[in-house]
């Protein structure tokens, strides 16, 4: 089976990682609009226009499935994607919300959404947990973590600062923290540490995983595979590459 990956740009290798773990797939085409990245600032038919672009870039490449790693398209862009797809198409808030459920059944819990300022603005986390039932959801934008990964800042000072100035106003360690951008993942453990480890943290590139085996059937091969992998990027494709190098196989 062949699956499309798309994402803003180098984020989604966090979810490709995931899917690569599971042994999902034989054949994966990675995209990422690495030219207009980022998403998470732009208004919601920029993101829209973009995503549908995205569309276009697969045709010819005749994917069976198509994932949304990005967590901003898939707030603003699913439906949109969804209306002119041949194929089907995943994105990962409701896999997340999915993880969130299985883990937390308290609905009094406090939850806290991490995410680019246009996810947080879409509502598209917190409507789907307040549908669920859940009493106590606070959105937080918190867009600077994105250049603060890319730029594999890991001094420990410069996190520590940006963590405390996002989460000052936060007095008590939430029940749970949805990581709702690509790229929260590779700092999960610190924030795990700000929380005090009191807090449980819900990563969409494993929580589609789950999704993808009970809502598509795709379940991993028996044997361990050797998933073959094309990446593109619309600008700096070897740039996409040696990040992809780094993420996948040397953190
Ligand atoms: N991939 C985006 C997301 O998950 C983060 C980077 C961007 O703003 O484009 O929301």
């Amino acid at each position: 089976m062949k699956a499309g990956i798309f994402d803003s740009g180098v984020g989604g290798l966090t979810v490709l990682k995931s899917i690569l773990k599971a042994g999902l797939f034989d054949e994966i085409v990675y995209y990422g609009d690495t030219a207009r990245v980022p998403y998470g600032v732009k208004d919601k038919q920029t993101i829209i226009n973009f995503s549908l672009q995205a569309l276009d870039f697969f045709a010819p490449h005749h994917i069976d499935i198509l994932i949304i790693a990005c967590n901003t398209a898939s707030s603003y862009a699913l439906e949109a994607m969804r209306a002119q797809s041949p194929v089907p198409i995943v994105g990962v808030i409701e896999p997340g919300i999915q993880a969130l459920q299985d883990k937390i059944t308290d609905k009094t819990a406090s939850i806290l959404v991490l995410a680019t300022a246009a996810t947080i603005s879409s509502g598209a986390y917190q409507n789907r947990l307040q549908t669920q039932g859940y009493q106590h959801i606070q959105g937080l934008a918190t867009g600077l973590f994105v250049p603060i990964v890319e730029e594999g800042i890991i001094d420990k000072k410069v996190l520590e600062a940006v963590m405390g100035y996002y989460f000052a106003p936060i007095t008590t360690p939430p029940k749970a923290i949805i990581l709702g951008c690509t790229h929260f993942p590779l700092i999960a453990p610190a924030i795990d540490t700000f929380f005090q480890h009191q807090s449980i943290l819900i990563h969409s590139g494993d929580a589609i995983i789950t999704h993808l085996q009970n809502n598509y059937h795709i379940t991993p091969h028996k044997e361990k595979i050797q998933t073959k992998i094309n990446f593109y990027a619309s600008g700096n494709p070897l740039a996409l590459e040696q990040t992809a190098q780094k993420w996948l196989y040397n953190l």
